[in-house]
């Protein structure tokens, strides 16, 4: 396999997991949401696995229906940085949504983190679906779906723009000649569009990554097109290897069509391992996530893609509900699946329900079984690597202790880090400043 192909791997620090009662957990840190030596550790683990990136997801609106995660957590971009000063080579990836944010101010931000990890910093750029968002913005309303997806490409190219504002060797600092920098190198970039007006430029340097690495993770028509068109890496989720497959050709595809090659994207499915030493462990460990969950709690769970829709209004153990096109304005791609899989399997609400609060996936067996689904999922290119999400505390160590030997051992996963930057870790060039006249390339 060659060096760019090995497998990607990411993992997601979520403090006290996604569940609405996962903290609830016997191994779980209560307050890991806000711990930082809860994300230290984890960062730290993932680094001793030689993970590609660590990544922090987020939105900007909690009702008191919340998970407990989202009720109380750190801001991305601040506990990445501070992550940034106790690890040396992991990505970092934080996200950042385009609909309630300023371009100059996300270019700044990310930047930083850029120059402060020394070119480990990635963005995953989502369009936040929660239309309570609005409320803590200012904003009288908020943007619907195609919109939002409009907004994000502006936006995107706008913090692109920004972060090419001074050529790599712009900064002369000559004490002999008093001159700090070159004013040829320096470039501003005067955006005026439908929906940003930006003069720049902007008052920070790139890192030696050139640029922050763009991840995404939409499903929906503009989602997926977004993200063919800008993504670096992509995060998705699925229930099998055919939807998978399918979802893979599709975004490689597209990608062509934008003049991208295909190797150009990563797709990375989130999956949440449940390892034991033999099956019948593994299957335990899966219960008691299972014996977790109230039905309560699921069904709002469920409402989330729906823009945090109330279902307890519908009867339980009769077929779900007919909800129209309700969710097309929120999480397109997300709610049309459950409601497909509703229709497909006739299922009540209950059971959706339930099925959406413990997925189960391929992924829960003994190590050797998840490594060998790993190696199946990325010779029959359904995916370029995954995003390892949290289905119980300790998760993450086992994955690293009991599943990354196995794959080492296959040489189908590095046993050392290569290189000291994200994209470095992703097989992605140096993208060129656009505004250098002649090429110059960093690190
Ligand atoms: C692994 C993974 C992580 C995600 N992380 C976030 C996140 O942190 N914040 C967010 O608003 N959406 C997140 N999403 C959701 C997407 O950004 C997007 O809203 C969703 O896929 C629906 O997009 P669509 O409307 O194009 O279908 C994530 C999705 C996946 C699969």
């Amino acid at each position: 396999m060659a060096k760019s192909k090995k497998i990607k791997l990411g993992a997601m620090i979520h403090g006290v997991g996604g569940g609405w009662e996962d903290w609830k957990h016997p191994d779980a840190i209560t307050d890991a949401s806000t711990n930082f030596q809860f994300y230290k550790h984890q960062a730290q683990t993932a680094e001793a696995g030689k993970f590609d990136f660590a990544f922090i997801a987020d939105s900007v609106h909690i009702t008191e229906n919340s998970s407990p995660h989202y009720l109380n957590r750190f801001e991305p971009l601040t506990i990445l940085s501070a992550l940034a000063a106790v690890t040396k080579r992991i990505g970092l990836v934080a996200t950042v949504t385009v609909s309630y944010s300023e371009p100059f101010t996300v270019a700044r931000q990310f930047a930083s983190l850029d120059l402060i990890s020394k070119g480990r910093a990635g963005w995953n750029v989502v369009t936040s679906w929660l239309s309570g968002s609005a409320n803590n913005y200012s904003k009288e309303e908020h943007p619907p779906h195609e919109k939002r997806y409009r907004i994000a490409q502006e936006h995107v190219d706008v913090v692109k723009g920004l972060w090419d504002s001074w050529e790599d060797d712009a900064f002369t600092r000559n004490k002999e000649t008093g001159q700090f920098f070159d004013p040829e190198k320096l470039h501003t970039l005067n955006h005026k569009g439908e929906f940003f007006s930006v003069q720049g430029p902007l008052n920070i340097a790139r890192s030696k990554q050139g640029q922050p690495v763009i991840f995404q993770a939409g499903t929906s028509e503009d989602g997926r097109n977004f993200a063919a068109k800008n993504a670096d890496a992509i995060f998705v989720g699925h229930e099998h290897i055919e939807e998978a497959k399918a979802y893979y050709a599709d975004i490689k595809r597209r990608a062509i069509s934008f003049g991208r090659s295909a190797d150009d994207i990563s797709i990375l499915p989130g999956i949440r391992p449940i390892i034991g030493r033999t099956e019948e462990e593994a299957e335990r460990k899966y219960q008691e996530t299972v014996n977790l969950v109230s039905i309560e709690k699921a069904i709002i769970a469920l409402g989330r893609p729906f823009n945090d829709f109330d279902f307890s209004v519908y009867p339980l153990d009769e077929p779900f509900p007919d909800l129209g096109d309700l969710g097309a304005n929120s999480q397109q791609g997300g709610s049309e699946k459950i409601k497909r899989l509703a229709k497909e399997h006739n299922l009540t609400l209950r059971q959706v329900a339930l099925r959406f609060a413990t997925p189960k996936g391929n992924f829960v067996g003994t190590p050797e079984k998840i490594a060998d689904t790993i190696q199946r999922w990325i010779e029959e290119e359904a995916s370029d690597g995954f995003i390892i999400g949290v289905g119980i505390p300790a998760a993450l160590q086992d994955f690293v202790e009991l599943v990354v030997p196995i794959l080492q051992e296959r040489g189908l996963y590095r046993t050392e880090y290569e290189t000291d930057t994200l994209r470095g870790h992703l097989g992605l060039q140096v993208p060129v400043n656009r505004n250098a006249k002649t090429k110059v390339l960093n690190g």
